[in-house]
């Protein structure tokens, strides 16, 4: 017996993190150009942190919040969403969630039963695949169309459906091909899902990181999909506020309560620091999400030209 042998069969399903590992790796090595995690270059804006420090001086911070976040955020969140997503909701079909990976856990854990099967396109980010596994129900990849830009493979989704498919999980904008899935592509999606009645749990961290005159499409501000969607959102990428750990999801309301109670046990509520500076950073200038994504356009720009000339290895 080895030392793990009182750990669960699901968290012994799931590998040590290959990113985690090559981080330790590189730091071994001179001179090596670090590109594994999604970091911001810059910290989050100015006037986000003056808002965390102005409610940790009024003593705003110390109790926790509504599990569900804070009313006023949750309020403002509903605005952005009517405004860049489509989706028009009320506060009580959102939760303020512990970045968006605790939204996702949650979704996935009030969805999913222990050997049910979740369709995801891949390559996709290895922690869906963890929190499908962690809910005890079994990953059903279905490979993207590389020759094509790693675009969604419909007839594939369609194909991989069985009596126990219970859900699908995406990423658009996708880590880590980078492919936007397509509004035409998504719509048709969204009639698979419907005609079987999966649910479709999108995780949508870089919405806002589109280049090259694509758009980002949100599948929930399709109106029949009310019902079949959770869509979960970060301030992570957006205000580069990786550290706060803060984001959220929006689903149907009679779906929320469900989710809530997975969301409880999971972290009780989203930081409430980082909930004002979320609040502060929806109720402020915009300005930070253009000069990103520049910078971010410059970054991959160099980074294919550099890539095109050909890789040395060392
Ligand atoms: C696709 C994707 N989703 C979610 C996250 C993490 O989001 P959060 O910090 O909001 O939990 C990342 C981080 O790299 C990511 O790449």
């Amino acid at each position: 017996m080895n030392s793990f042998s009182r750990a669960s069969e699901r968290v012994l399903k799931i590998p040590k993190s290959a990113i985690h590992e090559m981080t330790r790796l590189s730091k071994e090595i001179e001179d090596v150009a670090f590109l594994s995690w999604a970091k911001p270059t810059s910290g989050a804006p100015e006037h986000i942190r003056k808002a965390a420090i102005e409610a940790l001086n009024e003593k705003l911070v110390d109790g926790y919040s509504e599990s569900m976040g804070l009313l006023k955020l949750r309020e403002t969140i509903v605005e952005k969403l009517s405004r860049d997503n489509h989706i028009y909701a009320n506060p009580s079909q959102i939760i303020v969630t512990t970045g968006a990976i605790e939204g996702l856990s949650a979704a996935i854990m009030a969805i999913v039963d222990p050997g049910d099967e979740v369709i995801l396109p891949s390559p996709t980010y290895s922690t869906h695949v963890n929190q499908v596994v962690l809910a005890s129900a079994k990953p059903v990849f279905v490979p993207l169309i590389e020759e094509e830009g790693f675009i969604l493979d419909i007839e594939g989704i369609k194909k991989a459906i069985t009596a126990k498919t219970k859900a699908i999980i995406y990423c658009s904008p996708s880590n880590p091909s980078g492919t936007v899935f397509t509004e035409n592509h998504l719509r048709q999606l969204a009639e698979i899902a419907l005609d079987h009645n999966l649910m479709v749990i999108t995780d949508e961290a870089y919405e806002y990181f589109t280049f090259d005159g694509q758009t980002h499409f949100s599948i929930a501000s399709i109106p029949e999909m009310r019902k079949n969607a959770v869509s979960t959102f970060t301030f992570t990428k957006t205000y580069a506020m990786t550290g706060w750990r803060v984001g959220y999801l929006h689903a149907h309301e009679e779906l929320i309560p469900q989710i809530n109670k997975a969301h409880i046990p999971f972290t009780i509520c989203a930081p409430v620091i980082s909930q004002y500076a979320a609040l502060a950073a929806l109720q402020g200038s915009q300005d930070c999400i253009t000069e990103f994504r520049n910078k971010y356009k410059s970054a991959r720009d160099l980074m294919c030209a550099r890539l095109d000339r050909g890789l040395h290895i060392h």
